[in-house]
């Protein structure tokens, strides 16, 4: 069972960022089965490395399309992309430095994260591009 079952409600209307997004919550629901191995078991590198990897990949995309339209919340919204990687980044340290078990705090953080930053920053962002295509 998945613990956020992709729905409507994530939807935000703009083909690529929606399937993204799938991807990101995808990612969640494997680091949440991940973390039912137990923390003996558990491995959560790979599955960082993959949302690593992802949000690279989505974010670029995301500021690429701000680059190109002239999105004026731009700078708030590359800020929020650059805080997610900050906190990938201070994950990393405590699982491999300090061997801390980081799966509760990871999978709290994705999931608020993912949730805000999908609802509110990046709704306002498809609004806007689908506004400005309207108009073209
Ligand atoms: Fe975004
Ligand atoms: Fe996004």
């Amino acid at each position: 069972m998945s613990i956020l079952d992709w729905n409507k409600s994530l939807e935000i209307g703009h083909k690529t960022i929606d399937e993204q997004h799938k991807g990101l919550v995808k990612l969640l629901n494997d680091l949440h089965s991940a973390m039912s191995l137990g923390v003996a078991c558990a491995d959560y590198t790979p599955i960082r490395m993959r949302l690593y990897e992802y949000s690279v990949l989505h974010f670029s995309e995301e500021e690429a399309l701000m680059g190109r339209t002239g999105y004026k919340l731009r700078a708030e919204h590359e800020r929020e992309h650059q805080e997610f990687m900050g906190k990938l980044e201070v994950l990393a340290q405590k699982a491999s430095s300090r061997n801390e078990d980081i799966g509760t705090e990871m999978f709290t953080w994705l999931a608020d994260w993912l949730l805000r930053h999908i609802s509110q920053t990046d709704r306002k962002l498809v609004e806007c591009l689908n506004s400005d295509a309207k108009m073209v």
